[in-house]
Protein backbone atom coordinates (compact mmCIF):
# COMPACT_ATOMS: atom_id res chain seq x y z
CA UNK A 1 0.00 0.00 0.00
CA UNK A 2 1.57 3.15 -0.73
CA UNK A 3 1.25 6.31 1.37
CA UNK A 4 -1.84 7.63 -0.75
CA UNK A 5 -3.96 4.76 0.35
CA UNK A 6 -2.69 4.95 3.95
CA UNK A 7 -3.91 8.49 4.23
CA UNK A 8 -6.96 8.03 2.46
CA UNK A 9 -7.95 5.04 4.67
CA UNK A 10 -6.98 7.55 8.03
CA UNK A 11 -9.24 10.20 7.08
CA UNK A 12 -11.86 7.74 6.29
CA UNK A 13 -11.67 6.14 9.44
CA UNK A 14 -11.48 9.83 10.97
CA UNK A 15 -14.41 10.83 9.90
CA UNK A 16 -15.81 7.68 10.72
CA UNK A 17 -15.35 8.07 14.35
CA UNK A 18 -16.16 11.65 14.07
CA UNK A 19 -19.64 10.82 12.61
CA UNK A 20 -21.63 9.85 15.37
CA UNK A 21 -23.74 6.51 14.71
CA UNK A 22 -27.30 8.40 14.87
CA UNK A 23 -25.85 10.42 12.13
CA UNK A 24 -25.22 7.57 9.58
CA UNK A 25 -28.40 6.00 10.28
CA UNK A 26 -32.14 7.09 8.95
CA UNK A 27 -34.27 9.44 11.33
CA UNK A 28 -36.57 7.26 12.07
CA UNK A 29 -40.39 9.25 12.31
CA UNK A 30 -43.31 7.85 14.23
CA UNK A 31 -46.81 9.12 12.74
CA UNK A 32 -49.23 8.79 15.63
CA UNK A 33 -52.62 9.75 14.22
CA UNK A 34 -56.19 8.86 12.91
CA UNK A 35 -56.69 7.16 10.07
CA UNK A 36 -60.23 5.97 10.69
CA UNK A 37 -63.05 7.43 12.12
CA UNK A 38 -64.33 11.16 12.86
CA UNK A 39 -61.04 12.84 12.20
CA UNK A 40 -59.50 10.74 9.57
CA UNK A 41 -59.03 13.09 6.78
CA UNK A 42 -57.78 15.51 9.59
CA UNK A 43 -54.93 12.68 10.08
CA UNK A 44 -54.12 12.36 6.26
CA UNK A 45 -53.52 16.67 5.58
CA UNK A 46 -51.51 16.45 8.68
CA UNK A 47 -49.25 13.33 7.29
CA UNK A 48 -49.12 15.31 3.54
CA UNK A 49 -48.12 18.55 5.27
CA UNK A 50 -45.41 16.88 6.93
CA UNK A 51 -43.91 14.91 3.91
CA UNK A 52 -44.68 18.25 1.19
CA UNK A 53 -41.61 19.87 3.78
CA UNK A 54 -39.76 16.74 4.08
CA UNK A 55 -39.85 16.46 0.57
CA UNK A 56 -39.12 19.55 -0.58
CA UNK A 57 -35.59 19.08 1.56
CA UNK A 58 -34.72 16.19 -0.59
CA UNK A 59 -35.95 13.67 1.47
CA UNK A 60 -33.76 14.93 4.41
CA UNK A 61 -33.73 16.19 8.03
CA UNK A 62 -30.28 17.41 9.27
CA UNK A 63 -28.87 15.12 6.39
CA UNK A 64 -30.53 12.47 8.11
CA UNK A 65 -32.35 10.33 5.63
CA UNK A 66 -36.68 10.08 6.66
CA UNK A 67 -38.24 6.98 7.22
CA UNK A 68 -42.09 6.90 8.44
CA UNK A 69 -43.43 4.60 10.77
CA UNK A 70 -47.64 4.44 11.15
CA UNK A 71 -50.27 3.76 13.90
CA UNK A 72 -53.63 4.42 13.41
CA UNK A 73 -54.83 6.03 16.60
CA UNK A 74 -58.42 5.27 16.24
CA UNK A 75 -58.90 8.99 18.30
CA UNK A 76 -59.41 6.55 20.57
CA UNK A 77 -57.65 7.42 23.82
CA UNK A 78 -58.23 3.92 25.42
CA UNK A 79 -55.66 2.68 23.05
CA UNK A 80 -53.77 5.88 22.95
CA UNK A 81 -51.52 4.27 25.54
CA UNK A 82 -50.70 1.02 23.83
CA UNK A 83 -50.32 2.64 20.63
CA UNK A 84 -47.52 4.63 21.82
CA UNK A 85 -45.47 2.13 23.32
CA UNK A 86 -45.26 0.38 20.39
CA UNK A 87 -43.69 3.63 18.63
CA UNK A 88 -41.55 4.01 21.25
CA UNK A 89 -40.34 0.52 22.54
CA UNK A 90 -41.14 -1.50 19.90
CA UNK A 91 -40.12 0.42 16.74
CA UNK A 92 -37.51 2.89 18.56
CA UNK A 93 -38.56 5.62 16.65
CA UNK A 94 -36.38 9.23 16.98
CA UNK A 95 -39.62 11.37 16.74
CA UNK A 96 -43.06 11.06 17.77
CA UNK A 97 -45.26 13.50 15.30
CA UNK A 98 -49.32 13.31 16.69
CA UNK A 99 -51.71 13.63 17.03
CA UNK A 100 -55.48 15.29 16.18
CA UNK A 101 -57.39 14.07 19.41
CA UNK A 102 -56.76 15.85 22.96
CA UNK A 103 -57.74 12.68 24.83
CA UNK A 104 -55.04 10.72 22.61
CA UNK A 105 -52.55 13.34 22.66
CA UNK A 106 -52.58 13.53 26.37
CA UNK A 107 -51.42 10.24 26.64
CA UNK A 108 -48.42 10.78 23.84
CA UNK A 109 -46.98 13.58 26.14
CA UNK A 110 -47.73 11.13 29.32
CA UNK A 111 -45.22 9.01 27.53
CA UNK A 112 -42.58 10.92 25.90
CA UNK A 113 -42.34 13.09 29.38
CA UNK A 114 -41.27 9.39 30.72
CA UNK A 115 -39.35 8.31 28.16
CA UNK A 116 -37.41 11.71 26.84
CA UNK A 117 -38.44 10.55 23.04
CA UNK A 118 -39.03 14.07 20.96
CA UNK A 119 -42.67 14.39 20.52
CA UNK A 120 -44.34 17.21 17.79
CA UNK A 121 -48.03 17.85 18.22
CA UNK A 122 -49.45 18.91 15.38
CA UNK A 123 -52.93 19.01 16.02
CA UNK A 124 -54.69 18.13 19.47
CA UNK A 125 -54.92 21.54 21.33
CA UNK A 126 -55.17 19.82 24.70
CA UNK A 127 -54.27 22.43 27.30
CA UNK A 128 -51.85 20.87 29.47
CA UNK A 129 -50.21 19.83 26.99
CA UNK A 130 -48.09 23.28 26.93
CA UNK A 131 -49.70 24.06 30.46
CA UNK A 132 -48.74 21.28 33.45
CA UNK A 133 -47.70 18.88 31.13
CA UNK A 134 -44.93 21.24 29.28
CA UNK A 135 -41.05 19.56 29.09
CA UNK A 136 -38.31 20.50 27.38
CA UNK A 137 -38.91 17.46 24.74
CA UNK A 138 -42.55 18.40 23.80
CA UNK A 139 -43.92 20.87 21.21
CA UNK A 140 -46.89 21.69 19.52
CA UNK A 141 -46.65 23.03 15.55
CA UNK A 142 -50.73 24.04 15.84
CA UNK A 143 -52.80 25.85 18.64
CA UNK A 144 -54.19 25.18 21.87
CA UNK A 145 -57.86 25.00 22.31
CA UNK A 146 -57.54 28.01 24.30
CA UNK A 147 -56.72 29.97 21.69
CA UNK A 148 -59.15 30.03 18.89
CA UNK A 149 -62.08 29.76 21.68
CA UNK A 150 -60.50 32.74 23.43
CA UNK A 151 -60.27 34.85 20.13
CA UNK A 152 -63.99 34.25 19.44
CA UNK A 153 -65.29 35.65 23.23
CA UNK A 154 -63.78 38.48 22.17
CA UNK A 155 -65.28 39.18 18.52
CA UNK A 156 -68.46 38.06 19.78
CA UNK A 157 -69.00 40.50 22.85
CA UNK A 158 -67.62 43.07 20.60
CA UNK A 159 -70.58 42.35 18.22
CA UNK A 160 -72.68 43.36 21.26
CA UNK A 161 -73.97 39.44 21.04
CA UNK A 162 -75.11 38.82 24.82
CA UNK A 163 -77.15 35.72 25.17
CA UNK A 164 -75.09 32.67 23.81
CA UNK A 165 -75.68 29.11 24.44
CA UNK A 166 -72.96 27.08 23.90
CA UNK A 167 -72.71 23.30 21.80
CA UNK A 168 -69.86 20.50 21.47
CA UNK A 169 -68.73 17.29 22.13
CA UNK A 170 -67.78 16.59 25.87
CA UNK A 171 -63.98 15.88 26.10
CA UNK A 172 -61.15 17.82 26.36
CA UNK A 173 -61.06 19.68 23.25
CA UNK A 174 -64.74 20.57 23.52
CA UNK A 175 -64.76 21.82 27.37
CA UNK A 176 -61.66 23.55 26.97
CA UNK A 177 -62.42 25.73 23.61
CA UNK A 178 -66.04 26.52 25.69
CA UNK A 179 -64.38 27.52 28.99
CA UNK A 180 -61.52 29.85 26.84
CA UNK A 181 -64.49 31.28 25.04
CA UNK A 182 -66.83 32.28 28.59
CA UNK A 183 -63.97 33.34 29.51
CA UNK A 184 -63.43 36.18 27.07
CA UNK A 185 -67.11 36.40 26.42
CA UNK A 186 -68.46 37.30 30.24
CA UNK A 187 -65.30 39.52 30.73
CA UNK A 188 -66.69 41.34 28.05
CA UNK A 189 -70.04 42.22 29.09
CA UNK A 190 -71.68 38.84 27.45
CA UNK A 191 -73.37 35.79 29.10
CA UNK A 192 -73.28 32.17 28.27
CA UNK A 193 -76.90 31.15 29.26
CA UNK A 194 -76.57 27.33 28.45
CA UNK A 195 -73.68 24.63 27.90
CA UNK A 196 -74.98 21.87 25.84
CA UNK A 197 -72.75 19.13 24.73
CA UNK A 198 -72.79 15.28 23.86
CA UNK A 199 -70.38 12.58 23.92
CA UNK A 200 -67.56 12.23 21.35
CA UNK A 201 -68.13 11.62 18.36
CA UNK A 202 -71.56 11.57 18.76
CA UNK A 203 -73.94 12.71 15.74
CA UNK A 204 -77.46 12.53 16.97
CA UNK A 205 -77.64 16.74 17.41
CA UNK A 206 -81.42 16.57 16.96
CA UNK A 207 -82.77 17.16 20.23
CA UNK A 208 -80.01 19.78 20.90
CA UNK A 209 -81.12 21.45 18.30
CA UNK A 210 -84.51 21.59 20.04
CA UNK A 211 -82.93 23.10 22.90
CA UNK A 212 -81.74 25.96 21.56
CA UNK A 213 -84.69 26.52 19.66
CA UNK A 214 -86.38 26.62 22.72
CA UNK A 215 -83.49 28.73 24.11
CA UNK A 216 -83.66 31.77 21.69
CA UNK A 217 -79.64 33.02 22.31
CA UNK A 218 -78.73 35.97 20.47
CA UNK A 219 -76.11 33.42 18.54
CA UNK A 220 -74.67 29.99 19.47
CA UNK A 221 -70.67 29.34 19.61
CA UNK A 222 -69.54 25.85 18.95
CA UNK A 223 -66.54 23.49 18.72
CA UNK A 224 -67.00 20.49 15.85
CA UNK A 225 -64.10 19.18 13.64
CA UNK A 226 -64.12 16.77 11.06
CA UNK A 227 -66.54 14.49 9.75
CA UNK A 228 -68.82 15.77 13.08
CA UNK A 229 -69.04 19.37 12.15
CA UNK A 230 -69.69 18.22 8.16
CA UNK A 231 -72.94 16.88 10.35
CA UNK A 232 -74.02 19.60 12.66
CA UNK A 233 -73.60 22.42 10.34
CA UNK A 234 -76.03 20.77 8.14
CA UNK A 235 -78.17 19.41 10.57
CA UNK A 236 -78.32 22.99 11.72
CA UNK A 237 -79.53 24.84 8.75
CA UNK A 238 -82.10 21.73 8.65
CA UNK A 239 -83.48 22.55 11.79
CA UNK A 240 -84.24 26.04 10.50
CA UNK A 241 -81.75 27.42 13.24
CA UNK A 242 -79.42 29.62 10.67
CA UNK A 243 -81.30 32.08 9.63
CA UNK A 244 -82.80 32.82 12.73
CA UNK A 245 -80.07 32.38 15.78
CA UNK A 246 -76.56 33.07 13.93
CA UNK A 247 -73.88 30.01 15.00
CA UNK A 248 -70.58 30.96 15.27
CA UNK A 249 -67.68 28.44 15.63
CA UNK A 250 -63.32 27.89 16.16
CA UNK A 251 -62.39 27.47 12.66
CA UNK A 252 -62.59 23.54 13.07
CA UNK A 253 -65.83 23.71 12.30
CA UNK A 254 -65.58 24.84 8.68
CA UNK A 255 -61.99 24.16 7.71
CA UNK A 256 -61.42 20.92 5.75
CA UNK A 257 -65.35 20.33 5.42
CA UNK A 258 -66.26 23.09 3.02
CA UNK A 259 -67.22 20.56 0.22
CA UNK A 260 -69.54 18.45 2.13
CA UNK A 261 -71.07 21.16 3.65
CA UNK A 262 -72.11 23.01 0.55
CA UNK A 263 -74.52 26.41 1.18
CA UNK A 264 -75.53 25.30 4.48
CA UNK A 265 -72.24 26.50 5.86
CA UNK A 266 -72.13 29.97 3.67
CA UNK A 267 -71.82 32.93 5.44
CA UNK A 268 -70.34 31.36 8.61
CA UNK A 269 -68.11 33.26 10.49
CA UNK A 270 -64.92 31.31 12.74
CA UNK A 271 -61.90 32.84 14.65
CA UNK A 272 -58.40 29.94 13.59
CA UNK A 273 -54.79 31.08 12.40
CA UNK A 274 -55.06 30.25 9.22
CA UNK A 275 -57.61 31.49 6.47
CA UNK A 276 -58.28 31.34 2.70
CA UNK A 277 -56.99 34.31 1.06
CA UNK A 278 -53.67 35.31 3.12
CA UNK A 279 -52.32 36.27 -0.45
CA UNK A 280 -48.43 36.44 1.42
CA UNK A 281 -46.10 34.74 -1.18
CA UNK A 282 -45.38 32.18 1.53
CA UNK A 283 -48.64 30.36 1.08
CA UNK A 284 -48.97 30.91 -2.21
CA UNK A 285 -46.45 28.86 -2.06
CA UNK A 286 -47.16 26.28 -0.16
CA UNK A 287 -50.35 26.31 -1.62
CA UNK A 288 -49.79 25.82 -5.10
CA UNK A 289 -46.79 23.09 -4.38
CA UNK A 290 -49.52 21.27 -2.05
CA UNK A 291 -51.73 21.01 -4.77
CA UNK A 292 -49.44 19.86 -7.05
CA UNK A 293 -48.36 17.03 -4.84
CA UNK A 294 -52.05 16.45 -3.85
CA UNK A 295 -54.22 17.55 -6.24
CA UNK A 296 -55.96 18.74 -2.98
CA UNK A 297 -56.20 22.18 -1.63
CA UNK A 298 -54.50 22.38 1.56
CA UNK A 299 -56.66 23.27 5.40
CA UNK A 300 -55.01 23.89 8.64
CA UNK A 301 -54.21 20.67 9.41
CA UNK A 302 -51.74 20.47 6.30
CA UNK A 303 -49.86 23.63 7.51
CA UNK A 304 -50.03 22.19 11.16
CA UNK A 305 -48.27 18.87 9.90
CA UNK A 306 -45.86 21.02 7.17
CA UNK A 307 -44.65 23.25 10.51
CA UNK A 308 -44.25 20.28 12.48
CA UNK A 309 -41.95 18.97 10.17
CA UNK A 310 -40.04 22.79 10.07
CA UNK A 311 -39.68 22.62 13.37
CA UNK A 312 -38.52 18.97 13.44
CA UNK A 313 -35.75 20.23 11.17
CA UNK A 314 -34.55 23.78 12.71
CA UNK A 315 -34.56 21.51 16.35
CA UNK A 316 -32.24 18.75 14.77
CA UNK A 317 -30.50 21.32 12.62
CA UNK A 318 -29.12 22.69 15.83
CA UNK A 319 -27.90 19.00 17.35
CA UNK A 320 -26.25 18.06 14.38
CA UNK A 321 -28.84 15.28 13.84
CA UNK A 322 -29.07 13.93 17.64
CA UNK A 323 -32.87 13.05 18.63
CA UNK A 324 -31.38 12.49 22.05
CA UNK A 325 -30.11 16.09 22.65
CA UNK A 326 -33.70 18.00 24.11
CA UNK A 327 -31.71 20.77 25.59
CA UNK A 328 -30.34 21.93 22.38
CA UNK A 329 -33.28 21.27 20.34
CA UNK A 330 -35.70 23.23 22.95
CA UNK A 331 -33.08 26.32 22.89
CA UNK A 332 -32.92 26.51 19.01
CA UNK A 333 -37.05 26.22 18.57
CA UNK A 334 -37.44 28.60 21.71
CA UNK A 335 -35.19 31.46 19.33
CA UNK A 336 -36.70 30.31 16.41
CA UNK A 337 -39.33 32.11 14.14
CA UNK A 338 -40.72 29.70 11.95
CA UNK A 339 -41.72 30.70 8.62
CA UNK A 340 -45.07 29.06 8.31
CA UNK A 341 -47.84 29.52 5.56
CA UNK A 342 -49.70 30.58 8.60
CA UNK A 343 -47.60 33.77 8.91
CA UNK A 344 -44.52 33.76 11.17
CA UNK A 345 -44.25 32.71 14.85
CA UNK A 346 -42.54 31.76 17.06
CA UNK A 347 -43.10 29.47 20.76
CA UNK A 348 -43.91 30.58 23.92
CA UNK A 349 -41.79 29.04 27.08
CA UNK A 350 -44.22 26.19 27.26
CA UNK A 351 -43.63 25.54 23.21
CA UNK A 352 -46.71 26.62 21.99
CA UNK A 353 -47.52 28.71 18.60
CA UNK A 354 -47.63 32.57 19.63
CA UNK A 355 -49.75 33.81 16.33
CA UNK A 356 -52.65 35.90 14.84
CA UNK A 357 -55.97 34.75 15.08
CA UNK A 358 -57.70 35.52 12.43
CA UNK A 359 -61.46 36.02 11.80
CA UNK A 360 -62.78 34.11 8.76
CA UNK A 361 -65.94 34.12 6.64
CA UNK A 362 -67.42 31.47 4.84
CA UNK A 363 -67.98 32.24 1.25
CA UNK A 364 -67.71 30.36 -1.87
CA UNK A 365 -66.54 27.12 -0.38
CA UNK A 366 -63.67 29.42 1.39
CA UNK A 367 -62.98 30.70 5.00
CA UNK A 368 -62.39 33.79 3.61
CA UNK A 369 -59.68 36.18 5.76
CA UNK A 370 -61.87 39.00 7.20
CA UNK A 371 -59.68 40.62 10.16
CA UNK A 372 -56.85 39.66 12.85
CA UNK A 373 -59.17 38.85 15.70
CA UNK A 374 -56.27 38.75 17.82
CA UNK A 375 -52.59 39.44 16.89
CA UNK A 376 -49.55 37.19 17.79
CA UNK A 377 -52.33 35.67 20.80
CA UNK A 378 -49.68 33.50 23.34
CA UNK A 379 -51.54 30.73 25.56
CA UNK A 380 -51.40 31.52 29.37
CA UNK A 381 -49.60 28.27 29.57
CA UNK A 382 -51.27 28.10 33.08
CA UNK A 383 -49.22 25.77 35.46
CA UNK A 384 -46.33 24.87 33.22
CA UNK A 385 -42.52 25.25 35.06
CA UNK A 386 -40.18 25.25 32.86
C1 LIG B 1 -58.61 18.15 19.58
O1 LIG B 1 -59.08 17.08 20.01
O2 LIG B 1 -57.80 18.80 20.24
C2 LIG B 1 -59.02 18.66 18.23
C3 LIG B 1 -59.53 17.80 17.29
C4 LIG B 1 -59.88 18.28 16.04
C5 LIG B 1 -59.70 19.62 15.73
C6 LIG B 1 -59.19 20.47 16.69
C7 LIG B 1 -58.85 20.00 17.94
Amino acid sequence: MNCFAHAAIAVALTTAIATPAFAQAKLKVGFMLPATGTYAQLGTAIDNGFRLYVAEQGGKIAGREVEYVRVDDESDPAKATDNVNKLIKRDNVDVLIGTVHSGVAMAMAKAAKESGTLLIVPNAGSDPITGPMCAPNIFRSSFSNWQPGYAMGEVMAKRGLKKVVTITWKYAAGDESVKAFKEAFEKNGGNVVKELSLPFPNVEFQALLTEIAATKPDAVYTFFAGAGAVKFVKDYASAGLKKNIPLYGAGFLTDGTLEAQGADADGLMTTLHYADGLNTPRDNAFRLAYAKAYKLQPDVYAIQGYDAAQMLGIGLTATKGDAKNAAVFAEALRKARIDSPRGTFTLSRAHNPVQDIYLRQVSAKENKLTSVAAKALADPGRGCRM
